[in-house]
């Protein structure tokens, strides 16, 4: 009887053990995925995309097409402006964020919201991009 015990309360450790251990090995994991997913973003594809999406409208250097020239843009913008800027440009001109107010101000059509620019994936590539000018 005892021993059956004793037997009973070492396979209920075992079992404890066991799944503390898997638990541990799934945080691990958790977190270390992040490490290998999070994407730097791809200059070249950037470059790519902007000639597509963008080159109608912004010049690479100072000079105004339609829009600004977006020479030095990731240093006169956040990355953090930038990217609310791409995923949509309407709600950011009417929103009082003054960057906004001030493009308002100076150009007369309103930049759209680009399809394109709702996947992070793209948004990285085209400031990857961006940052290069
Ligand atoms: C149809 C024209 C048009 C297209 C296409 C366009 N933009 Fe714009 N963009 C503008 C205009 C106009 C502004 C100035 C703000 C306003 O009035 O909307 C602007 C502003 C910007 C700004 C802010 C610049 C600053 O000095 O603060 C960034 C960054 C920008 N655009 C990036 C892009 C990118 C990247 C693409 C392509 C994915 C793109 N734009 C496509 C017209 C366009």
């Amino acid at each position: 009887m005892n021993k059956l015990k004793i037997k009973l309360k070492k396979s209920k450790l075992r079992n404890s053990l066991r799944t503390f251990s898997l638990i541990l090995i799934f945080d691990i994991l958790f977190l270390i995925f992040p490490i290998f997913t999070s994407y730097a973003g791809d200059e070249s594809a950037g470059e790519e995309l902007f000639n597509k999406k963008c080159r109608q409208c912004h010049k690479t250097t100072e000079q105004v097409l339609i829009g600004p020239g977006l020479k030095d843009v990731t240093k006169r913008r956040s990355i953090e402006w930038i990217e609310k800027w791409l995923i949509d440009p309407k709600k950011i001109l009417n929103s009082d964020d003054p960057i906004a107010q001030e493009l308002k101000k100076n150009f007369k059509r309103i930049m759209p919201k680009i399809p394109e620019m709702s996947t992070d994936e793209n948004r990285k590539d085209i400031i990857e991009y961006l940052k290069t000018l």
